[in-house]
């Protein structure tokens, strides 16, 4: 979301006449894009800002810095503080043309909450293979440790006929793979008039002439449909790939977060769109060491990756974020204690990956090519539909197009394939 989110910030740029330059030394602007979700990449932008200041010291005492995004959103005041000129929340980019025009007067574009997020802003993306587009912004969860309710604000359904719009014009100028993107996808059309959701939308979304492949990121598992599993397994662009954040194994920890399932209810989904949809992969977010996890709730973690064998996980270590419930939480787990944890859990998540991509050594999959591998000279890399890497033998002319391609070594990234003779 944070990279379409920079696409449209480059859009407003580069309808304003900017071009992008090397350093920011030479820069009139300098934008940094922020995620609040974790407490280090927080920290991160504070350090960024901390090296611009030095550089507008130093050598360029014109620089305009700007930051945008969740961190903009919820530390307003202390980024205006240590020297931002611009902040900017994820729900006021419409806002970000005028400031732009008049760098001479500091501001805070920061209204959040139920504030309408504008359409047909500019977009300058960086492929043109693959696209994201939005269909809700915001979030109405609340899970007890997260702060994207709070920077992203409520939950704003795009209309269908917007999104179709963006969809066809991507298409146009050759998406050939899309992601709709939400915190939470589900959610989808409940504010809207009529009966639009989700898997309505993926249906209209299948129907796009010339689009090949559909993604979608995130489904929540509470509300994760039956009607979803049935789109995905019957839509023929509706890529064999599900996101489904587990975040813990423990119905204790589960319950604490305000996630609203148990770790069975998961379990029965998983099982489910695997039975549904034929060469399914699954991957899934997960944290260690939420307030009051103990051993034995950790244990239920690693025995739930041991159950489910996911695909591939994204494993971060709890982080206390401001004014979120589980801030106030206790006890809290020891950071050693966290490390260990997230240790083990990645060591057993590595070897069940790998174990997965060997165990389809000699399969074919569809892959769309998407850049020469920036390692092996005289090789390309792509992604199939269940969004896994290969890296095979060939040539530039090959980028952009779908191939049959068969997996050969299996790692835990993916795979070295060749094509297949066809
Ligand atoms: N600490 C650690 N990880 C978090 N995530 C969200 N909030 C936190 C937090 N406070 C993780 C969740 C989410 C992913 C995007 O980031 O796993 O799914
Ligand atoms: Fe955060 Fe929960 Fe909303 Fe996801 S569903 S963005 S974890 S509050």
């Amino acid at each position: 979301m944070n990279e379409r989110d920079s696409e449209t910030i480059a859009g407003i740029c580069e309808q304003l006449g900017m071009v992008p330059c090397e350093r920011p030394a030479d820069a009139d602007v300098a934008i940094l894009n922020t995620c609040a979700v974790r407490e280090k990449p927080q920290e991160r932008v504070l350090s960024r800002l901390g090296e611009l200041n030095r550089i507008r010291r130093r050598s360029n005492p014109d620089l305009v810095i700007v930051v945008a995004g969740c961190v903009a959103q919820i530390a307003t005041d202390e980024l205006r503080e240590r020297g931002a000129d611009i902040v900017v929340g994820p729900r006021c980019y419409d806002m970000l043309q005028e400031a732009l025009e008049d760098l001479t007067r500091g501001c805070s574009l920061t209204e959040g909450g139920a504030r309408p997020v504008a359409e047909g802003l500019p977009v300058c993306r960086t492929t043109n293979l693959k696209a994201y587009v939005n269909i809700i912004y915001g979030c109405d969860n609340f899970c007890a440790y997260c702060i994207v309710p709070h920077a992203r604000g409520r939950e704003q359904s795009r209309k269908p006929t917007d999104i179709l719009a963006e969809v066809r014009s991507v298409v146009a100028t050759g998406a050939r793979d899309i992601t709709l993107l939400g915190q939470n996808v589900n959610s989808y059309g409940h504010d809207l008039p009529g009966s639009i959701d989700f898997p309505g939308l993926m249906r209209r979304v299948d129907a796009v002439e010339g689009l090949d492949r559909l993604r979608f990121t995130t489904s929540h598992p509470k509300d994760m449909s039956d009607e979803l599993i049935a789109a995905m397994a019957e839509l023929p662009t509706a890529c064999e790939h599900l996101h489904l954040p587990i975040q813990a194994g423990s119905d204790a920890v589960l319950e604490r977060m305000g996630r609203g399932y148990t770790y069975e209810h998961f379990r029965s989904l998983v099982e489910a769109a695997r039975a549904a949809i034929p060469g399914l992969s699954v991957t899934t977010d997960v944290m260690v060491g939420f307030p009051g996890e103990t051993p034995t709730d950790f244990d239920c973690t690693m025995r739930a990756f041991e159950e489910l064998r996911f695909d591939q996980a994204f494993m971060f270590k709890y982080s206390d974020r401001p004014g979120t419930r589980a801030e106030r939480m206790g006890p809290k787990v020891p950071e050693e204690e966290k490390q260990r944890r997230l240790v083990e859990l990645v060591e057993l998540q590595n070897e069940i990956a790998r174990e997965i991509n060997v165990a389809l050594e000699g399969e074919v999959f569809e892959v769309l090519v998407e850049e020469p591998d920036p390692k092996s000279e005289g090789h390309v890399r792509g992604r199939t539909r269940q969004n896994k890497l290969m890296i095979f033998p060939g040539g530039e002319h090959l980028i952009g197009e779908i191939v049959p391609i068969r997996a050969v070594r299996g790692y835990l990234w993916g795979w070295i394939g060749e094509a297949e003779e066809v």
